[in-house]
């Protein structure tokens, strides 16, 4: 395509002042014309491009005149570039004389740039040929696909197969309803797994701004209406694509640890009617057998749906105080809803002492911009009001105590807004009157008021020196909602510091949740805070978790979600999950039985269901009860392995949940098939049934050995024949498919109903034998809780040679011991005893390849040591 195509005519270099530094290149670039697509063209450019570690490049982009609004750094540790010249995660640091993994080029005019990876020479982003437009509500750069195809993943959040094929992906955070169009989060980060050699490397744009991302056969097209060009390039030496999430998260930030308790499963539901109906719920858990650790209340606890208060009738403060009391004694967590907006009520206290130290965000004119959500009309609080942080925390803090809560559910974070501007200001001056919720006029008095929204909406105009147009910039993304300003908070509200809300429009949920932890903190600084966000933006995993919103009680919805927890991982918040059986519509016996399947392995376990659906906790369907016991025993005896891979997450950036891409990219074979399928870290692989009625799964098994997790059978695959890979596996209705990987050592514990009795139990190693007899794996022991953990144990299992060797730290001393050691293998087990310390201990025998030393408990993980098989 020339560059003249579109009607701009690119920018060239301008030599004579080109600026080398001693670990990058300045490189300023003067516009080649005056012709403008969509907004006013800015002449003057800088490209500054720093060689920040030997993995990671930074290219940005900028207007010389720094106009262009960028993203606010603060409040402070909100985003993370600032730790630019941190390393890590793959060993990256940088340093004078060490070599890149990179290469950069550039041409002069029209400028254009190249990154590349030295290890193979292959062409990574390349700006040539297309249109580089930087407008100040227009910016466009294009980068090459390579010719024979190649494997996108990430940029959203939308709800789509894992390899993106779709055309244009919007970023622009919504509460959404439709979700193949943009949705809650707003991520910029996408990785690339190349055809011919399975070598991976990430692109990130740190961009806040509404855009929509174009992927198409040769090209991807960044088109925003805001901001710089501010981009990041991850080649990490090895090219592999988990090496390519450690530099992404090195740079945005890792994720969060959770605590043990966490990773226990949960139950929610929007419309549970009273405290008796949640309590009536728990007890009917108990009564099935069915673990829960955590329950959690929706909006409905609330008097008028107005955060921090108490439904007097059905939910009455001491009836809900003592409820979570007793969840306490039972040895469960308690987790309840707090939206961002806050009802316009001069009666109700978060109001008043929100304007008091007035943190909420205004319209224009400089009044306070009151939007409508589930109490009626509601303020919204800026968080990046230099008051929010003490007025958020005095909220937080006094709910957590009143109701001993364990964590903060954070919703309706996009931010979202049932009417079009400051609807709840301008009540009194319509003619026609509105309801406090809009559902509640007629369809012909919502159009006459949302035109009236609109008039009023434009009356006020833009903020004063504003030359952009905030509310309808000429290139229009693809927003579901329409209009920019449709069911958020309008575009020309006014944050702290003169910050339009157009411009910081994606970061509201991540600064929510940013403030929110600090509440939380505040409240309690030594133990690890739970926070679950709807919205997110890059980093948001250091802060919360995240779930997938409201999805549909569908087959189709419960595959994607696998897709969408995938990208979060990639994204850096591991601590992921998705609505357990479906949020919109009714969910069946069968499609809640293999959903139940499925969730018990999300990162995030939790049911949630929507206000207008029929029940569907585990126990309303026998074959759902029975199937979440058996799934959720998995689960549980995981505990170990799943919290030595959040350790791994929170340390090195690494998913929780991987595609069977990201471990075995060099088989072609995985790069489009390959959300169906689950790795849980490197060692287990969930095939989970995706389809009504079907009684087998076909799934893919890299070639190797692979053990069934019940049975211990063995499954090996052709390694010279990827069509091979797939073996039809039996999976009847209450049967989810578990695979241990050979090679793998594998740390469990003997499932209980609650994570902490889990935990009390031995740990039981399972050591899965590859082809050469060996198998290697590691654990992570805390406390479980703290947020700086004082003792902690690394320890490495090592199977070589007939022997097991324990290594590495133990400075956690609980008395943690082993229960049993089971040795699978794909040949007949010889072993018939073991050398314990100077005893020889019999093994038991449990079939011909499967043998298991009983310790009784008596080894403990205290110290290294070795344990001979003969
Ligand atoms: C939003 C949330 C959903 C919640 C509901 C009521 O739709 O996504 O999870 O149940 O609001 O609070």
């Amino acid at each position: 395509m020339a560059n003249t195509s579109t009607g701009t005519q690119g920018y060239r270099v301008d030599e004579a002042n080109i600026l080398q530094k001693p670990l990058g290149i300045e490189i300023p670039l003067v516009a080649n014309g005056n012709s403008s697509l969509y907004g006013i063209l800015i002449q003057n450019l800088v490209v500054d491009i720093v060689y920040e570690t030997s993995e990671r490049i930074h290219v940005k982009i900028y207007d010389k005149e720094q106009n262009q609004v960028v993203v606010p750094n603060s409040p402070l540790g909100m985003i993370r570039p600032d730790i630019q010249s941190r390393g890590g995660g793959g060993g990256g640091r940088r340093k004078k004389g060490n070599t890149n993994y990179y290469g950069f080029n550039y041409t002069s005019n029209p400028f254009s740039f190249q990154v590349t990876r030295k290890s193979d020479g292959v062409v990574l982003f390349d700006t040539a040929d297309f249109p580089l437009v930087f407008e100040d509500q227009y910016l466009e750069i294009s980068t090459h696909l390579p010719a024979n195809g190649t494997n996108i993943y990430g940029v959203g959040e939308v709800l789509a197969p894992f390899k993106r094929t779709r055309n244009v992906t919007t970023l622009f955070t919504r509460d959404a309803h439709d979700m193949y169009r943009n949705m809650y989060g707003a991520q910029t980060f996408y990785m690339d797994i190349r055809n011919d050699n399975g070598a991976a490397h990430g692109v990130f744009l740190l961009n806040a701004h509404g855009m929509d991302i174009v992927t198409t056969e040769d090209r991807i097209t960044y088109k925003a209406i805001g901001g710089i060009l501010d981009f990041y390039f991850f080649v990490p030496q090895d090219a592999k694509p988990n090496s390519v999430v450690q530099a992404y998260t090195s740079l945005v930030g890792k994720p969060m640890m959770p605590a043990h308790w966490m990773l226990g499963y949960q139950n929610s539901r929007y419309n549970y009617t009273s405290i008796a109906h949640v309590q009536h719920v728990v007890e009917m858990y108990e009564k099935n057998n069915i673990p829960l650790e955590v329950q959690w209340i929706d909006i409905d606890y609330m008097d008028g749906r107005k955060d921090f208060t108490f439904d007097a009738v059905n939910f009455p403060r001491e009836k809900t105080v003592a409820f979570s009391n007793s969840l306490h004694e039972q040895g469960k967590r308690f987790v309840v809803m707090v939206d961002p907006a806050i009802a316009v009520d001069s009666s109700y206290q978060a109001y008043v002492r929100g304007q008091e130290s007035n943190v909420f965000v205004k319209s224009v004119d400089g009044s306070e911009y009151q939007g409508q959500v589930w109490p009626g009309y509601t303020a919204f609080p800026d968080w990046w009001h230099p008051n929010i942080t003490n007025y958020w925390q005095r909220e937080i803090m006094e709910w957590m105590e009143v109701l001993k809560l364990d964590g903060i559910w954070i919703d309706m974070n996009e931010p979202a807004s049932f009417c079009l501007g400051s609807c709840g200001s301008l009540n009194d001056s319509f003619s026609v009157k509105p309801k406090a919720e809009p559902w509640q006029n007629t369809r012909e008095e919502q159009v006459r008021l949302h035109a009236l929204q609109e008039l009023a909406l434009n009356a006020l105009g833009q903020p004063p020196g504003e030359t952009r147009n905030l509310l309808y910039p000429n290139y229009v993304i693809n927003n579901g909602a329409g209009n920019l300003s449709e069911k958020t908070v309008a575009m020309t509200a006014q944050h702290y510091g003169n910050i339009s809300h157009y411009d910081v429009h994606n970061l509201y949920g991540h600064a929510k949740g940013y403030i929110t932890r600090q509440a939380l903190l505040a409240y309690n600084s030594s133990t690890r805070p739970f926070l679950l966000s709807r919205a997110t933006f890059a980093g948001s995993g250091s802060n919360m978790g995240h779930w997938t919103g409201d999805i549909m009680s569908s087959w189709e919805d419960m595959k994607g979600t696998i897709a969408d927890i995938f990208n979060f991982q990639m994204y850096g918040i591991s601590y992921s999950g998705a609505d357990i059986c479906g949020f919109v519509g009714d969910a069946t016996e069968n499609l809640c039985t293999r959903w139940m399947q499925l969730g018990s392995f999300y990162p995030f376990a939790r049911m949630h269901n929507g206000d207008a659906s029929i029940d569907q906790e585990p126990y309303v369907w026998e074959s759902t009860a029975e199937a979440s016991r058996k799934a959720l025993k998995v689960r549980y005896a995981l505990l170990p392995y799943f919290y030595t891979l959040f350790e791994e997450s929170n340390r090195l950036g690494t998913g929780v949940w991987r595609p069977l891409v990201f471990e075995y990219p060099q088989y072609a074979s995985v790069f489009a098939y390959n959300d169906e399928q689950i790795m849980l870290g490197s060692d287990i692989l969930i095939s989970p049934v995706l389809v009504d009625l079907a009684v087998t799964v076909e799934a893919q098994f890299p070639p190797g050995i692979w053990y069934d997790w019940y049975t211990h059978d063995v499954l090996r695959t052709n390694s010279s024949v990827e069509e091979n890979f797939i073996v039809t596996l039996d999976a009847p209705l209450t049967h989810v498919p578990v695979h241990i990987r050979g090679g793998a050592v594998i740390v469990t514990k003997v499932p209980e109903l609650l994570v902490d009795k889990t935990y009390a139990t031995p740990y039981n190693i399972i050591v899965a034998l590859d082809e050469n007899r060996q198998a290697f794996g590691r654990l992570y022991i805390d406390d479980g809780y703290s947020i700086q953990p004082v003792n902690k144990s690394s320890i490495n299992f090592i199977f070589t040679g007939n022997t097991l060797t324990v290594n590495g730290q133990f400075n956690y001393r609980n008395t943690e011991c082993i229960g049993n050691i089971t040795i699978l293998s794909d040949q007949n087990i010889t072993y018939s005893s073991a050398t314990l310390g100077d005893k020889k201990v019999a093994m038991v025998l449990n079939g011909t390849t499967t043998a298991t030393l009983v310790t009784g408990g008596t080894v403990f993980l205290d110290k290294g040591f070795s344990i001979h098989f003969s």
